[in-house]
């Protein structure tokens, strides 16, 4: 795909406001699996799932041009905070919606998506599952905390410094 200087690609664009929205759902409907009762949250699940389906396939994209040239023209210092921001927050959108599955299945909880049976990625542990409840729930709170910061200098690009940086992630 050839590389276009000045904005994301369309697949890239469509990605990234789908995978925002999906974030902020699952991050909104999430709960302790202390309560998960009869009923766990499987709008959480399933958002969650799609979040990681989608960033596979956009690291794809990005990786064959669906991504335009770093911003020239700015302090360096900007340049590096925005790459070890946005390397932070894919790893974040991998590393969250995997330590959810793998929790979800070591409480031996099958995964069931409206009919869709998706397989446990661990064995089922009888009581205490250990950490990696935690280990989810802080990720999945750094997740939210940092894309809240992303969006602010977003924002900022886009009313204090007016370089239109917004405009390389706009759907229109
Ligand atoms: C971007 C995606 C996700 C975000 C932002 C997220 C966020 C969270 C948060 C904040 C909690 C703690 C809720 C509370 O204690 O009140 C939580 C709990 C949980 N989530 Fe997720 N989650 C995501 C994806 C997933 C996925 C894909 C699964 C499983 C397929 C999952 C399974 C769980 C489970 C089992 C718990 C309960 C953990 C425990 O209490 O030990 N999550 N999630
Ligand atoms: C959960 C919410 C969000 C996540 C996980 C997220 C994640 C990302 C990531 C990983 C990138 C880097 C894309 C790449 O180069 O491969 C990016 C770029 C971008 N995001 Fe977000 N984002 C979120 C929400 C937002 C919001 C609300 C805004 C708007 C205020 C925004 C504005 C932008 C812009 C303008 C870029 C392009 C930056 C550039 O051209 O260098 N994002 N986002």
């Amino acid at each position: 795909m050839p590389r276009n200087d000045n904005r994301y690609s369309g697949l890239m664009i469509a990605i990234h406001w789908t995978t925002a929205v999906l974030v902020l759902v699952a991050y909104l409907v999430s709960e302790s699996s202390e309560h998960f009762g009869q009923h766990p949250p499987v709008l959480h699940f399933a958002c969650g799932l799609a979040v990681l389906a989608l960033v596979a396939v956009r690291l794809l994209a990005r990786a064959s041009g669906g991504a335009p040239r770093p911003l020239e023209g700015g302090p360096s210092w900007l340049a590096m905070l925005a790459k070890l921001g946005h390397l932070t927050l894919y790893l974040l959108l991998i590393a969250v919606p995997l330590t959810g599955w793998y929790a979800l299945s070591r409480l031996g909880r099958p995964i069931d998506l409206w009919g869709v049976s998706i397989p446990p990625i661990a064995a089922a542990v009888k009581g205490d599952i250990g950490e990696i409840g935690d280990v989810h729930q802080v990720g999945g709170n750094l997740l939210l905390i940092l894309a809240g910061l992303h969006a602010a200098m977003g924002l900022w690009h886009q009313f204090v410094r007016r370089d239109h940086v917004l405009e390389r992630m706009r759907p229109f």
